[in-house]
């Protein structure tokens, strides 16, 4: 199960590199759903392109992180993941969720954690001065942007990036290790 909240580039890498791979044959896993919570976001009309089910469950519908979590845990079980997938999903996750996905959760950060967590990774690498940038997935734990590192690819930061330029050549690294990630879990799994 993938959860969203923008283009989904990094959902449509993981779906692409399960149909290249069939993953459903070789590993007996797919992605059961996209949730995003937003009802615009671009990436679930390409998982309704792909015959994926696909949710929207707004957090505005909710007065708090609590309840808005208690909903979205509700969406996700009806799908009994094996796997709960945050991939560009903005939003911060209360302890109970992620207590209940402990182990099972995992998310992509566009930075080489434990370095520049939280916002605007990009632009603080550059003026930081750093010459390697890069992306971390990991696994979801309490505090943000913490839990322990399963996968990480590292890019050059060059002389006149922009916080675009580099997240563009960090995102090329995101839509390879992203999928391999997901597909070390589930081969473990199997
Ligand atoms: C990705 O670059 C991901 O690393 C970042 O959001 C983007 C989502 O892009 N995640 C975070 O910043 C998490 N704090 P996508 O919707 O095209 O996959």
């Amino acid at each position: 199960m993938i959860l969203i909240s923008g283009s989904g580039s990094n959902m449509a890498a993981i779906v692409r590199t399960a149909q290249q791979e069939d993953w459903a044959r070789r590993h007996g896993a797919r992605v059961a759903a996209v949730l995003s919570n937003k009802a615009d976001a671009a990436g679930l009309a390409f998982a309704r392109a792909e015959g994926i089910a696909t949710e929207a469950l707004s957090h505005k519908a909710f007065d708090s992180r609590e309840a808005f979590d208690t909903a979205l845990a509700q969406a996700i079980d009806r799908y009994q993941p094996s796997l709960v997938v945050l991939a560009g999903f903005m939003r911060i996750l209360t302890p109970g969720f992620v207590a209940r996905y402990a182990g099972r959760l995992i998310n992509i950060h566009p930075s080489l954690l434990p370095a520049f967590t939280g916002l605007n990774t990009h632009q603080r690498a550059i003026d930081a001065g750093c010459k390697v940038a890069g992306v971390t997935v990991h696994q979801v734990t309490d505090e943000l942007d913490v839990g322990p590192i399963l996968d990480q690819a590292a890019v050059p930061v060059l002389p006149g990036d922009t916080a675009e330029t580099l997240a563009a050549r960090v995102q090329a690294q995101e839509h390879v290790i992203y999928p391999r990630a997901v597909r070390a879990f589930i081969t473990a799994l199997a």
